[in-house]
């Protein structure tokens, strides 16, 4: 089982999009019982909270359901748990590595590294802005789940059929 979990600030827009939007994909890929997905927050305002409307709407216009989740801070247990912890942007990246256990900050990745040909490095933060930064979380969100998974092809899962 390779463990997956998405970070973002608030674990109530940008993560729980990502949740929705990998957990589909993995799901159409026939590949729910090899791969585990999860997200939370770096901050922890929004605890127990379900995702806001506005990321709720925007991607229950593509088909994605992300009511039933709960927004929750990242916990110690969380960085030994997953083998990938995805940043959404710069900003969750560097307070990950700087409150995770030395040995385990080579699994922080920042998410767009997945989708190298996009022209944007971060998801931006889509709180204060209008509904069209949603729909730009969402864009941006489902080239990267692509490159993900197959990065976890590549790194686990096709080298393990071979061995
Ligand atoms: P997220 O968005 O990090 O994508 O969940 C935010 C949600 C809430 C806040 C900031 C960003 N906030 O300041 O409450």
């Amino acid at each position: 089982m390779i463990n997956v979990l998405f970070v973002c600030l608030g674990n109530i827009c940008r993560s729980p999009t990502a949740e929705g939007v990998f957990s589909a994909l993995v799901e159409k890929e026939g590949l729910s019982q090899s791969i585990r997905i999860d997200s939370a927050g770096t901050g922890a305002w929004h605890t127990g909270s379900p995702p806001d409307d506005r990321a709720q709407a925007a991607a229950k216009a593509r088909g994605y359901d992300l009511s039933l989740q709960r927004a929750r801070k990242i916990i110690d247990t969380d960085f030994h748990i997953f083998h990938y912890i995805v940043a959404m942007d710069r900003k969750n990246y560097t307070d990950l590595l700087h409150i995770a256990p030395p040995e385990m900050r080579s699994k922080i990745q920042l998410f767009l590294t997945f989708a190298p040909n996009l022209s944007v490095a971060e998801v931006p933060d889509p709180y204060y802005g209008g509904p069209d930064g949603f729909a730009r979380v969402l864009d941006l969100i489902e080239s990267a789940s692509r490159g993900l998974l197959r990065d976890i092809r590549r790194q686990h899962l096709d080298n393990n059929k071979e061995n």
